[in-house]
C-alpha cells in the first residue's frame, strides 16, 4: 500500500505541476482528493492490513494528501500570476484617449430664475421660508381675509383633499404661518408650488410655481413697498427698467396695488408681447389688511407691513421669451437643455 500511495503521489504531483489553468487544477484535485479519487480508493484497502501496519499506512496517506493539497494551493497562486501577467499584456490601456463622456443635466430654467430671486432677496435682508402644498382652508383662505361665500375663491378653485384641506392655490398662506411664528420685524419670502383647478394650456396648468414676500415692522410704508419692489424690478431685470403700480383689490391687502414693468419689446409703445398696453404685469402687492394682521395677534396699531406675490413661471417665460408653459413640465431635454 505504500507503494501505491508513493506512486499515486507522484502522478499527482506531476498532474498538478503541469496543470495550464485553474480548471485543469481542479481536475486534478478531484482525480486524487475527491469522494470518488484515487486516494480514498486506495485507503478502502485499509481493511485487509494488519493492526500494525494500518497506523503507518494511515499517516502515509495523510502525509500524501498533504503534499498534494500543498502543491495545489501553490500552483494555484502561480496559474493566477500567470493569468495576471497575460491579462496585463494583452490589455493595453492609453491614458492619453479622451475619456467617454458623462451627460450631465442643467438647472431647470425656473430653478435659473428662483435662484436669481433668491439671491436678490437675500441681499436685500429677506430669509426663505417654506410650507406645506397641502394646506388648511383657514391658511390659504380664511384667515386671508377670504371666508366661505367670498368671490375671490372662484377665481381659485383647487383640489379638495377635505372640506378644510386642500391644495394651496397661491403662496399667501405663508404669510399667516410666518406672522404666527414669528415676532415682527419680518422680512421673509416663500416660493412654492401651487395648484389651480386650471386646464392645461400654453398659459395655464394646474401646478404652477409663486413667490411670497411678506414684510412686517413698526412705521412700514407704501414707500418702503415701492422702493423695495422696484428695487427687485431693477435687479432682476437690469438698472434701466421702468416700473409703474396700478391699483388693484386683494381681500387680504388695503391698498393693493399691482405692479407692471415697462415693455422690454416695444418700451413703453406698446407691441404684441405687452398686447398694446407698453407694461407688463408681474406682480401683486399691497399694505397688510388689519384684519390680517389681528388673525395672526399682530397689533395693526402698533405694526404695519405690506406683501407681495409673483408667478414664477411668467417671470421666466418673458426672461427667455418661452411662450408656451407647457414646455416647463415636459421634460424634453432638447428644450431643457438650452438654459
Ligand atoms: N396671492 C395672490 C394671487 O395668487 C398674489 C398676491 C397679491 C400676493 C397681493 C400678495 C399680495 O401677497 O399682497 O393672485
Amino acid at each position: 500500500m505504500k507503494e501505491q500511495l508513493k506512486q499515486m503521489e507522484k502522478e499527482a504531483l506531476h498532474l498538478i505541476e503541469s496543470a495550464k489553468d485553474s480548471a485543469a487544477l481542479e481536475s486534478a484535485r478531484l482525480k486524487f482528493l475527491g469522494k470518488k479519487g484515487e486516494l480514498t480508493s486506495i485507503l478502502r484497502g485499509m481493511g485487509a492490513l494488519s493492526a500494525e501496519e494500518r497506523p503507518v499506512a494511515g499517516q502515509i496517506a495523510n502525509e500524501v494528501r498533504a503534499a498534494i493539497e500543498n502543491a495545489i494551493a501553490s500552483r494555484f497562486e502561480n496559474i493566477e500570476a500567470l493569468m495576471l501577467e497575460a491579462k496585463l499584456k494583452h490589455e493595453k490601456i492609453d491614458v492619453t484617449m479622451p475619456g467617454t463622456p458623462v451627460k450631465i443635466g442643467t438647472k431647470h430654467p425656473l430653478n435659473i430664475v428662483l435662484d436669481e430671486i433668491r439671491e436678490i432677496f437675500l441681499g436685500l435682508g429677506f430669509s426663505v421660508a417654506e410650507g406645506p402644498e397641502v394646506e388648511y382652508d383657514y391658511y390659504n383662505f380664511e384667515a386671508l381675509n377670504i371666508p366661505k361665500y367670498h368671490p375671490a375663491r372662484d377665481t381659485q378653485d383647487t383640489f379638495y383633499v377635505s372640506d378644510n384641506i386642500v391644495l394651496r392655490t397661491q403662496t399667501s398662506p405663508m404669510q399667516i404661518r410666518t406672522m404666527e411664528n414669528t415676532k415682527p420685524p419680518i422680512r421673509v419670502i416663500a416660493p412654492g408650488r401651487v395648484y389651480r383647478s386650471d386646464a392645461v394650456d400654453a398659459t395655464h396648468s394646474p401646478l404652477f410655481h409663486q413667490i411670497e414676500g411678506i414684510v412686517v415692522d413698526k412705521n412700514v410704508t407704501m414707500g418702503d413697498l415701492k422702493g423695495i419692489l422696484e428695487l427687485f424690478a431693477k435687479k432682476l431685470y437690469g438698472d434701466d427698467t421702468v416700473v409703474r403700480f396700478r391699483p388693484h383689490h386683494f381681500p387680504f391687502t388695503e391698498p393693493s396695488a399691482e405692479m407692471d414693468v415697462m415693455c422690454f419689446m416695444c418700451h413703453g409703445k406698446g407691441c404684441r408681447l405687452c398686447k398694446g398696453e407698453g407694461f407688463i404685469e408681474i406682480l401683486g402687492c399691497g399694505m397688510i389688511h388689519p384684519n390680517v394682521l389681528r388673525v395672526c395677534n399682530i397689533d395693526p396699531e402698533e405694526y404695519s407691513g405690506f406683501a407681495f406675490g409673483m408667478g414664477l413661471e411668467r417671470l421666466v417665460m418673458r426672461r427667455y421669451k418661452i411662450d408656451d408653459m407647457r414646455m416647463f413640465y415636459e421634460n424634453d431635454v432638447r428644450f431643457l437643455s438650452q438654459f
